[in-house]
């Protein structure tokens, strides 16, 4: 998608050197950063330079890469492969690119190596354009029928940001609105500024702002009044570990929006690609829950008018902060799971029939 009128993708490998935005910077500057070792990579996961579940998985196969090149030994990979793994422990696409990597690799020699890894580091990232397409293709009915019943501009709230930039291109969520909005559906986009990191404000406003589709920021308590005044068509949120039972996993909020949209009999609707399904984990409760620094919530930053990034606190000094990062959405409020195969319930019956 495009920044300033030019097409990129959120990461690409040149020379031996892995190319990413760095998102923490967005929306004040747009910086392309370098990762020249597995240990950059990792740095970038943690300090989420890269973010979103598919981007973090592809992410990582590149960190896979890069490891070969630092040190063409199998207990380096192994190392490697473990410490990305760890980078964050929720987004299930993490641990698959690895796996995935790693199976590739198995008993691979050493001068054939980085040749294989590197083709599976990009077919992981054009598998996962393909996917996003067809995602956007498949949700495009969904908000076209909208459309075709309203004759009039379609409201659409989403959380966090599943736009692109949490992808290779086109999103999860943000993949079927880029759709409607390249076939002329007029649409308008509630992006919840989603505390304490505010990926829907830094980073979902601004990638639609740049793709010209028109855009709300609003505090993530305001979805439920808007609800009820009818100003929301349907709603569409990404995941980061999708059970195959239907319950999504996704940024901490998605599951009281969840809630107001079954209250106003509003549609909730997950967009995954398959990467994102976790078939061993049968239990909510049993998904790990990433708790980041509390700092996050206590200090806010942004840019002053010098253009200095800033932070500064803004809760009491002697209060206790609690930041988690996820929060689980029962499959009995999505109304539907909208993947790169087609749109189906969030059950495991359907789930299995599309991808088993
Ligand atoms: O903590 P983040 O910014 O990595 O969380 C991202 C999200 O929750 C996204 O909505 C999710 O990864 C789906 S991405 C297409």
């Amino acid at each position: 998608m495009k920044i300033e009128g030019k097409e990129y993708s959120t990461i690409w490998f040149e020379n031996n050197i892995v190319k990413i935005i760095d998102q923490t910077k967005l929306p004040h500057q747009f910086v392309i950063k370098d990762l020249k070792t597995v240990k950059d990579v990792i740095n970038a996961i943690k300090a989420m330079e890269v973010r979103g579940a598919p981007l973090i998985g592809a992410t990582a196969a590149y960190g896979l890469v890069l490891s070969i090149i630092e040190n063409n030994d199998q207990s380096f990979l192994n190392k490697s492969a473990n410490n990305l793994i760890n980078s964050r422990p929720t987004a299930i696409n993490l641990k698959w690119a690895v796996d995935r990597m790693i199976k590739k690799l198995s008993g691979v020699n050493s001068e054939k190596i980085l040749h294989i890894a590197l083709n599976e580091a990009n077919s992981i990232c054009e598998e996962d354009v393909n996917f996003c397409k067809n995602i956007g293709l498949n949700g495009l009915k969904i908000i076209e029928e909208i459309y075709n019943k309203k004759k009039d501009t379609v409201n659409i709230l989403t959380h966090c940001n599943a736009g692109w930039l949490a992808t290779i291109n086109w999103g999860t969520a943000t993949s079927p609105i880029y759709h409607a909005h390249k076939k002329g559906i007029p649409v308008h986009i509630w992006a919840d500024e989603t505390r304490p990191r505010n990926q829907g404000a830094n980073l979902t406003s601004y990638e639609l702002n740049e793709e010209g589709i028109k855009n709300t920021i609003i505090a993530d308590n305001t979805g439920g009044i808007l609800m009820q005044r009818g100003e929301v068509d349907m709603c569409i949120v990404g995941t980061d570990r999708t059970l195959a039972s239907g319950d999504v996993c996704n940024k901490v909020g998605t599951y009281l929006k969840a809630l107001a949209a079954h209250d106003n009999n509003i549609p909730f609707y997950v967009a995954l690609p398959s990467s994102t399904i976790d078939w061993n984990i049968k239990k909510a409760k049993d998904i790990p829950i990433e708790e980041r620094n509390s700092e996050e919530l206590s200090q806010i930053e942004g840019m002053d008018e010098n253009g200095n990034f800033k932070k500064v606190k803004i809760y009491p000094k002697k209060s206790k902060s609690l930041n988690l990062a996820f929060d689980v959405t029962p499959a009995k409020y999505i109304t539907a799971l909208i993947t790169e195969k087609g749109i189906c319930n969030a059950s495991e019956e359907e789930l299995s029939k599309l991808f088993k």
